[in-house]
């Protein structure tokens, strides 16, 4: 059993103008020390696909009509919300792409990460080391050593005196450590990571990616990172899925799906990015937009823009193997063995 399964999850919201059908089948399947890159256009549902799986998603307005997500066998449907509670604090650890859930600008880091460290002991008194009688005293001093054992963990020189500092006092670079150790600080089975290394440098970028990869090695934590560039994915991710407007279109093995794409939607993603030594003006982009989750097409809802679409791609085509390494969802790929 793989320690999270997401099968054909469909997730709807109301607004104003109806309901919009914003997951429409999304399958996904994560083991232990696993890195999935979960990539895909803005509003293809990325973001909603992670915080789903924390049950972040507030329903209302949204609701999840079909489909189902397990997280270690549990059925996080239908868990209520103390367990989802506690699966956060100690088992699920997330990185928002919403900076405004970050860190707080007027809190000392280290009041921030003890804070987290001290709910997570709450659901699982080991994450201190200590037993559940210990004072509050020693928890708190617990905690504080444990902040600053993370935050030396995730590369943050002087952590013993950096743990004092405010948000404003480290660089970006810095703070998405910082923001790393505080999800590690339950020592969770998986990490979600929205668009982590989003406002990075590329070395920086770089740098972060090589802490997640160590991560995942060392601790057979499992990432779910989540990125619009195929270039992070490249770098770290063992796996990819690719959405496109609320399902998973093609998921794989990272190397074959990114060297060989069997989707026209994953085909054209590869060829729109930019490539150093191409001709001036050469850059393509993807003709069309992404459908009106409001009414989307039936069928394949790439089939507008795709341009190899017959009339049976009026039909939703099922996720496929295609290989041995990978699935896709389109009637027209090659399944070549
Ligand atoms: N609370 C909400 N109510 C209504 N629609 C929403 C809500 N949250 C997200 N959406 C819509 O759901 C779709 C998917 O959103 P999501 O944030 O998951 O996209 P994403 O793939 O993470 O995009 P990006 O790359 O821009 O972060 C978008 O069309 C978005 O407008
Ligand atoms: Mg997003």
């Amino acid at each position: 059993m793989a320690l999270v399964e997401i099968e054909n999850l469909h997730l709807a919201i109301r607004a104003f103008e109806g309901e919009a059908q914003v997951l429409a089948g999304v399958d996904l399947a994560i083991e232990r020390g696993e890195i999935w890159g979960l990539v895909g256009e803005t509003g293809c549902g990325k973001s909603l696909t992670g915080l789903s799986i924390s049950r972040l998603v507030s329903s209302p307005p949204a609701r999840y009509p079909k489909g189902a997500i397990r997280f270690d066998g549990r059925d996080i449907l239908a868990a209520d919300e103390a367990e989802m509670r506690k699966l956060r604090g100690r088992r699920i650890g997330m990185i928002f792409q919403d900076p405004t859930t970050n860190l707080n600008p007027a809190f000392r880091v280290g009041e921030q990460m003890i804070d987290v460290a001290l709910h997570a002991a709450r659901v699982d008194a080991s994450v201190l080391g200590l037993d559940a009688k210990a004072s509050a005293r020693a928890r708190r001093a617990a905690a504080r050593a444990l902040a600053v054992r993370l935050l030396e963990r995730v590369g943050v020189a002087r952590a013993a005196e950096r743990v004092d500092d405010y948000p404003h006092q480290f660089s970006g670079g810095m703070r998405q450590r910082v923001l790393i150790a505080m999800a590690l600080i339950g020592k969770p089975d998986l990490l979600i990571a929205d668009e982590p290394t989003t406002a990075l440098d590329v070395s920086v970028q770089a740098q972060i990616l090589k802490l997640l990869h160590e991560l995942a090695r060392e601790q057979g934590l499992a990432i779910l990172l989540i990125t619009h560039n195929l270039g992070v994915v490249a770098q770290i991710a063992s796996h990819v899925a690719v959405m496109y407007a609320g399902r998973v279109v093609e998921r794989g093995a990272a190397r074959a799906v990114l060297k060989a794409p069997a989707h026209p939607y994953t085909q054209a993603l590869i060829a729109s990015l930019p490539r150093a030594g191409a001709a001036r003006g050469s850059l393509v982009g993807i003709p069309g937009v992404v459908p009106n989750l409001f009414s989307p097409p039936a069928g394949c809802r790439f089939a507008p823009r795709c341009p190899l679409a017959v009339a049976r791609c009026g039909e939703a085509p099922p996720l496929e193997a295609a290989g041995a390494a990978r699935e896709v969802a389109c009637w027209r790929a090659e399944r070549a063995a």
